[in-house]
């Protein structure tokens, strides 16, 4: 286990920002951890490293408690902070060079770890550019160098695609796998579910504090018991239509928004049969037709009655 986690509770005054949140993180593991804004991503990851006291509960890292002095256990972890944190007079190269310099002091060992770092994230053209000069794309991808480039075990990444173009998405994404792949445990927080679908090998959902679900993605949309989405456009729906429908094998759910109705089930191609021939024989006109696959985010809707991106 590479972080344990046992009944953290942080409170800011009235505020419970954690509320017995229990985690583990295995070596090698990349695990999304997934939850709306201020549902405590960025309180658990500052309390893990240290830098946040906390009211309750134990923190193991590497198999030991973590404590502000175990400088053995911080030089082994990466952080990518979700605000930018670099120094806006050092260049690209500056910037890299520096934070990896705390931690690795021979120099011609951080030179080499600096240029890959550099490769890592697609910054070779920008070396000699200070900040302020670069896009917001790329500005995300020095931070990510910065926090990665002394190659630690465990890496935290909070959120390090937000407002992000899709190319430098893309590339900070692969350089996420390449890290895992070259062995480091990672630890990726976010509220884009298809990040986290594409990316991680386990999933937690966190909500006020609390972890209301995990496991991988196959599992959590198991755990709702549909599948998959007919999205029917229907303009207009009589309103016993839905009951009736509801009896049709496999149907879990439905929906109707007086332009689409969405019926979740289970037997996706017997519920079409059906479906269409309750249209026909109530002389029921209906348009486009199409199916929907079940996303993590119907999973966080039927856990908590909320979308999970507002
Ligand atoms: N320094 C602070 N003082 C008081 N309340 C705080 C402080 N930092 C965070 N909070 C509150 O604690 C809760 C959890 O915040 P946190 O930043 O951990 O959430 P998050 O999941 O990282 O959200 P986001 O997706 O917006 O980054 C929120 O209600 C937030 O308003
Ligand atoms: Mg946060």
């Amino acid at each position: 286990m590479i972080i344990e986690i046992k009944n953290l509770v942080k409170r800011y005054d009235e505020l419970t920002a954690l509320n017995h949140l229990n985690l583990v993180v295995e070596k090698g593991e990349i695990l999304g951890l997934l939850g709306p804004n201020g549902s405590g991503k960025s309180t658990s990851i500052n309390c893990m490293l240290s830098l946040l006291s906390y009211d309750k509960g134990e923190i193991n890292l590497f198999g030991q408690p973590m404590r502000p002095d175990q400088y053995e256990i911080k030089r082994k972890i990466g952080v990518v902070p979700q605000e930018i944190a670099v120094f806006d007079e050092l260049t690209v190269r500056e910037n890299i060079n520096y934070f990896c310099g705390l931690y690795i002091q021979d120099s011609a060992l951080c030179k080499k770890y600096v240029e890959e770092a550099i490769q890592l994230v697609g910054l070779e053209d920008f070396t000699k550019f200070v900040p302020s000069k670069l896009s917001g794309g790329l500005k995300r991808r020095l931070n990510i160098a910065c926090g990665i480039a002394h190659k630690p075990e465990l890496i935290f990444l909070d959120e390090p695609t937000v407002a992000v173009d899709p190319q430098s998405r893309n590339k900070i994404l692969e350089s996420i796998r390449q890290l895992n792949q070259q062995g480091a445990t990672i630890v990726y927080t976010t509220h884009y579910m298809e990040e986290v679908e594409l990316l991680c090998n386990r999933i937690v959902i966190i909500d006020q504090g609390q972890v209301i679900a995990e496991g991988t993605k196959e599992s959590l949309k198991q755990m709702i018991g549909t599948n998959e989405k007919l999205v029917i456009e229907v303009p207009m729906l009589p309103a016993n239509a839905q009951q009736e429908l509801n009896q049709i094998a496999g149907v879990a759910d439905i929906f109707y928004d007086q332009i689409n109705l969405t019926i979740s089930t289970t037997k996706l191609k017997e519920t079409l049969i059906a479906t269409l021939d309750f249209f026909a024989k109530n002389d029921l006109h209906y348009g486009a037709i199409h199916t929907q696959e079940i996303t993590l985010n119907d999973v966080f809707l039927e856990i908590t009655g909320k979308e999970l991106r507002d």
